[in-house]
């Protein structure tokens, strides 16, 4: 017996053979498989903000002679300069390295094993991943052909058994949002419902006011894009009061690092600069939209987020992504059931739209 066959089957058996979840291509593993310099790799594949974080946060960072002490794990004064920014009081908000740290405590609250989480697929993988690492059932509901979620199946597929319903609007990778009246259906369910707002500063549609009037209502939100703080992995969340104090509770103790929590009030304290950032990226988004458009064997779908979801017409999405990623440009792309050959490209800056676009002619498929 080898030793990993001995020790295997410890695991639990609804992990042994999870696939985990399939993240973007780091450049630092392209060295000699691109015909570019490292340096010169754009990378358009992860949603990240090209115009990095706000230069108070780099000036901070540089100088923050704290690094040693852990950080204040009751989250007192990120809690209370998120609520300025979100609207929302601080009781009820809770912060995590990412958000998606928080959609894992979530369904690490609400989940047990054969408990059901409602969503609307394509739609962001982490739902999926974290109800299957709980051991939950995830309840796949469709989306139409525009990518529009189908309200009426949703609740249609409620039972005694359902804890959380998730929503990511903008959704990823579709990009688009879902109307204010299918989310209040949803929370007229009286579930738990998770709306996801990772995008919302692309999108400036937000239901953050409902979480006043409805006490199932939980919103998502993440540094990583609008403030360029991936890197550093700061998100949040507002949640009814009773359950931010659960979230407390069960999280990770000291879960945002000093470094972060320095970078979110530096951000704050420079918002007119990132919205700036915020502008330019929607100003190119409507840019590589109508490029996109030309080019006769891809479907840009529209988007309000800080990328664009493409059906590729001709060929497959798989050889498109090598052959971009050859020429140094990277792209996401999916080729399953549920996103059939497709690819997701990431808003940039001019030059990085002008660089897919000419990669994009030189491309035979
Ligand atoms: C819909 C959605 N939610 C949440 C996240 C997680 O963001 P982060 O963990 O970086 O805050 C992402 C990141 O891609 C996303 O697309």
């Amino acid at each position: 017996m080898t030793e990993s066959e001995g020790i295997e089957r410890y695991i639990q058996p609804h992990l042994r053979g999870f696939s985990g979840y399939s993240a973007s291509t780091s450049p630092d593993t392209l060295k000699g498989k691109v015909d570019v310099l490292l340096d010169k790799i754009i990378k358009m594949n992860a949603n990240e903000n090209p115009y990095g974080c706000s230069p108070k946060v780099i000036k901070a960072l540089a100088k923050a002679a704290n690094l040693n002490i852990y950080p204040d794990d009751g989250q007192q004064e990120l809690r209370r300069l998120i609520s300025e920014y979100a609207k929302a009081p601080a009781q009820c908000i809770v912060a995590g390295h990412g958000s998606n740290t928080l959609i894992d405590f979530l369904v690490r609250l609400f989940i047990g094993p054969g408990d059901e989480v409602i969503n609307a697929v394509p739609t962001f993988d982490i739902y999926r991943f974290s109800t299957q690492i709980c051991n939950g059932t995830l309840v796949n509901t469709s989306r139409d052909e525009k990518f529009n979620i189908d309200v009426d199946a949703m609740i249609h597929a409620i039972t005694p058994k359902t804890r959380l319903i998730f929503l990511a609007t903008p959704n990823n990778p579709t990009g688009n949002i879902t109307p204010r009246e299918d989310i209040l259906a949803l929370i007229k369910t009286g579930l738990p419902v998770v709306v996801d707002e990772a995008y919302y500063e692309f999108s400036g549609e937000t239901v953050m006011p409902l979480t006043n009037d409805y006490k199932n209502l939980i919103v998502l939100r993440s540094f990583s894009k609008w403030a360029g703080l991936a890197g550093l992995r700061v998100g949040y969340g507002v949640f009814p009061a009773r359950i931010a104090s659960a979230m407390m509770a069960i999280k990770i103790p000291h879960n945002v690092s000093v470094a972060a929590e320095i970078a979110v009030r530096e951000s704050l304290d420079d918002l007119v600069y990132l919205q700036g950032r915020v502008k330019a990226l929607i100003a190119e988004r409507t840019r590589m939209f109508s490029e996109l458009q030309g080019i006769n064997w891809l479907k840009a779908y529209p988007s309000k987020a800080n990328f664009i979801y493409c059906a590729v017409l001709k060929g497959s999405a798989g050889d498109l992504h090598q052959k971009l990623q050859k020429k140094g440009v990277l792209v996401r792309y999916f080729d399953n059931p549920l996103l059939k050959n497709s690819i997701r490209i990431s808003i940039g800056k001019p030059e990085h739209t002008d660089a897919l676009i000419k990669a994009l002619r030189q491309i035979e498929l």
